[in-house]
């Protein structure tokens, strides 16, 4: 398709080739199997926004703990009985022509699991959630092995990239963020100790992809919260990921108690990016009520970004891709030749 659209304009990440510039957000589907093994929904789910168009698919929340998981719906890839179910979602997104991530993670506090939750100190995420237990140094340090046994898990499944969650008051951002964060050993106290948990994952996880394979990193711009990770914080956070290999940073905001401090519009969470650009040249994504074609390829000509995350948009429209081509003016883009098909003046029957 020829386009002076940048948002239908492939783009290279790493050694991975995007056909366009629109990557499905995470989003947490709670359909795995209650031992995070993934069922055929999920399959479809996928599979049916790489039919839509999407460029890059990043799957939700995957667990890389079984506490560290949401809810007992939440897929996991802690064991290597996971790889076969994650392996099947790549198949499904690569059948039509799409790359896909899988976001590693672990929900921290956050968890709402029978056995409870751990974090950095003893703190709730709100009123309403359960005190998690301290992890201990030890345990931390366990921790940064299971992401990256994960990661070489998920390298096995056939992923294209692997995106770590560091940001929605998940365990690594429970690190980053003193309010949460109140420990006294080396994961605690200044900047550079609260960011040891992510930078060590982010290096085990590097580690264990190959180079060709792009990591990418879901951190807060700013927290807008008295006790969060502030602006410059974040920008500061960004040069480290640099330097230990992230090959895209993306970039939201807040979410680390349940009260969220700023405005939320079109586009809401692209101004944080700016900071961040003058600290880092690595490529740069963001995400938030980013609905309209109009709006995405605004973002992606002047507001700083090189990818555009799409969610709650592609939930309510997986075809929203051939749609917003169309919107554009433009040919759709048909994964499947044959749909042309579909168009045109009626001939005959078959
Ligand atoms: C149903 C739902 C589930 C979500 N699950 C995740 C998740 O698993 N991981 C994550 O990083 N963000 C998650 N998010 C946040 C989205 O990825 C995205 O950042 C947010 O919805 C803002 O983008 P949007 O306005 O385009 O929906 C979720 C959002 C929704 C609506």
């Amino acid at each position: 398709m020829t386009t002076d659209s940048l948002l239908f304009t492939p783009y290279r990440l790493g050694g991975m080739d995007l056909k366009n510039r629109i990557v499905m957000s995470p989003m947490l589907m709670y359909q795995a199997a209650n031992d995070g093994t993934v069922t055929p929904r999920q399959v479809l789910h996928y599979g049916a926004r790489a039919l839509g168009g999407v460029g890059l698919i990043m799957t939700e929340v995957i667990a890389v703990h079984p506490q560290g998981r949401i809810s007992e719906s939440d897929i996991g890839l802690w064991s290597d009985e996971h790889i076969a179910g994650v392996r099947r979602i790549v198949d499904a997104v690569h059948a039509c022509d799409a790359k896909i991530g899988v976001q590693l993670a672990h929900s921290g506090r956050k968890a709402q699991l029978p056995g409870g939750c751990v974090a950095p100190s003893p703190i709730p995420h709100s009123e309403d959630s359960a005190t998690p237990a301290e992890l201990t140094t030890e345990e931390v340090r366990h921790l940064v092995q299971y992401y990256g046994a994960a990661a070489v898990r998920a390298d096995q499944a056939e992923v294209d990239c692997i995106q770590i969650h560091a940001a929605h008051g998940y365990l690594i951002h429970e690190f980053l963020a003193p309010m949460s964060n109140q420990r006294s050993d080396e994961y605690g106290g200044s900047l550079e100790n609260r960011a040891r948990f992510l930078l060590e994952v982010v290096r085990k996880v590097r580690e264990a992809l190959p180079a060709s394979k792009p990591l990418l990193v879901r951190f807060s711009g700013t927290d807008l919260i008295e006790g969060g990770v502030t602006a410059d914080e974040a920008a500061q956070l960004a040069k480290w990921l640099e330097a230990e290999g992230a090959d895209l940073l993306e970039v939201t905001s807040g979410n680390i108690t349940s009260l969220y401090g700023g405005d939320v519009y079109p586009g809401y969470q692209v101004k944080f990016v700016q900071d961040i650009r003058r600290q880092s040249s690595l490529p740069l994504a963001s995400v938030g009520s980013i609905h309209s074609a109009d709006l995405a390829e605004y973002l992606l000509r002047d507001g700083g970004i090189d990818l555009v995350f799409i969610g709650r948009a592609l939930l309510r429209d997986p075809f929203w891709p051939i749609h917003a081509a169309a919107d554009m003016g433009m040919e759709p883009p048909l994964p499947i030749p044959t749909y042309t098909r579909s168009t045109g003046p009626y001939h005959r029957g078959f």
